[in-house]
């Protein structure tokens, strides 16, 4: 490696970010947060703050068939959730999952929104005839993972299509009634959409049912963002509430940055992610953490150390040289070889040779490294977001000393990568030690679309 570890260290240097500009950005945030949960105040932050109407959490009562939806970043799950007396004879009901998963079509991802919702009413018709479910009438709760305005649980007016999705109509469009439409369309489904909510308002829900203390819900995947329990009477668009109840958030703390909260942080790497992405400008925040950049930052970084000489030196770039030639699949990968620390290389070497790029012993090092400070900033960065939140959340609990808190989190990057769980934990118990909370985490798997058949399952215990 010798020559070109200087090289590495400016680069790990340029891509650290300590704990006292942590702290700074959880200040920021949290500032951001109250800002943005007045209407007045509202259009000087850029995160939206968003009530969801979601203000019922499931309390183990409810019982029951619901279909979950879940249109994700790359995918599109339905989910039966079936809730029975326990078998303990407690109180809590017994849940079973019964779900199928549908890659979306990148077609689909850049159609129109009738052809979107199309898919997803075919989609469900296709699980309703697997699960002996034709001809009957089931609640639906509905996890679309964008942002939108709500008046109420089954309304929900398009804010912005994001991620991937490339669609020209539906924004300012409710959602509900596109699905509800594309479900007639499909003519034999029998199935009533009760309520709407975003990935991280279901992954709270879902957390809820695993643990009642659960007050955070965390998608780190295709995209990044996070919903927490709030007062209603500090949500200033909500009216009509007793003071004491507590309603979902929906942050979409994607926008965080675009006020230029992260100015300092952003690097030439950044820019670039930015500059050649579907949204240039927006979502700098997601962009320097969730798995739809994160494989991009590094392909980056190995470019350019490739044009200074630093790695590959037979110059064979491959598919580095392409926009998206990395996936960020591999990062988890290359990682995970890389702490299970027998300076093995067997991972990182096929995957390099995957995309058509040779490297020698030193420059394999380098690529576990370099995917090493991107995974660190990435989930630090998401820890200041946490520690932010945990925080408000306290503030609204200032009886309570030493509150812990948990937070539910599910997502792609989560998941499947080996240590951003650990990172983001021990970070965010850091940011948070001297302000009186913590932060348990707990992986809600398939939580968001659990969570709006939980919902679904909510309206329909207190419409009875
Ligand atoms: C994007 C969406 C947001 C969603 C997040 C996680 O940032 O805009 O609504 O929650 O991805 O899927």
């Amino acid at each position: 490696m010798g020559s070109f570890q200087p090289h590495l260290e400016k680069l790990k240097n340029l891509m650290h970010i300590n704990d006292v500009q942590l702290a700074l950005i959880s200040d920021r945030m949290l500032q951001d947060m109250s800002i943005g949960l007045q209407k007045s105040t509202k259009s000087s932050v850029r995160m939206e703050m968003l009530p969801s109407y979601v203000d019922c959490l499931p309390d183990g009562s409810e019982r029951g068939a619901y279909i979950g939806l879940d249109l994700g970043g790359t995918n599109l799950r339905v989910l039966l959730l079936t809730l029975t007396d326990p078998i303990d004879g407690g109180a809590k009901f017994d849940a079973t999952i019964k779900s199928e998963s549908y890659k979306l079509p990148k077609e689909k991802m850049e159609g129109t929104s009738a052809e979107l919702f199309d898919f997803i009413a075919a989609n469900m018709g296709d699980f309703a005839i697997k699960n002996g479910l034709e001809g009957k009438m089931l609640p639906v709760g509905f996890t679309f993972s964008f942002p939108f305005d709500q008046d109420r649980i089954d309304h929900a007016i398009l804010k912005q299509w994001t991620k991937a999705f490339n669609i020209k109509d539906g924004v300012g469009e409710d959602v509900v009634q596109m699905l509800r439409d594309a479900i007639a369309r499909q003519g034999n489904l029998k199935c009533e959409v009760v309520a709407v909510c975003n990935d991280t308002v279901g992954t709270l829900v879902s957390g809820v049912a695993e643990d009642p203390n659960c007050q955070i819900g965390l998608i780190v995947g295709t995209g990044t963002n996070a919903a927490y329990l709030e007062k209603v009477s500090n949500i200033e668009s909500v009216s009509g509430y007793k003071d004491d109840r507590f309603m979902c958030v929906d942050m979409e703390w994607e926008y965080f940055a675009d006020t230029g909260a992260l100015n300092n942080f952003v690097t030439e790497f950044d820019k670039q992610v930015d500059a050649t992405s579907p949204m240039p400008g927006e979502f700098i925040f997601e962009k320097m953490i969730s798995g739809m950049y994160m494989g991009e930052i590094v392909r980056l970084i190995l470019c350019q150390l490739a044009s200074v000489g630093n790695i590959f030196t037979e110059k064979c770039l491959g598919d580095l040289r392409t926009t998206g030639g990395f996936d960020s699949r591999y990062v988890s990968d290359i990682t995970e070889e890389a702490i299970a620390g027998h300076g093995e290389t067997d991972v990182v070497t096929s995957i390099l040779a995957s995309v058509g790029v040779k490297a020698s012993h030193g420059d394999v090092h380098t690529v576990q490294l370099v995917c090493e400070f991107v995974s660190i900033r990435a989930a630090h960065l998401c820890a200041a977001g946490i520690s932010a939140i945990a925080r408000k959340i306290k503030a609204n609990h200032p009886e309570q000393n030493d509150l812990v808190v948990t937070a539910g989190v599910d997502g792609s990057v989560y998941a499947g990568h080996p240590t951003f769980d650990t990172l983001l934990e021990d970070k965010t118990d850091e940011l948070c030690r001297n302000h009186g909370v913590k932060v348990r985490f707990i992986r809600a798997k398939d939580g968001s679309g659990k969570g709006a058949a939980l919902i679904a399952a909510g309206m329909y215990r207190n419409r009875k």
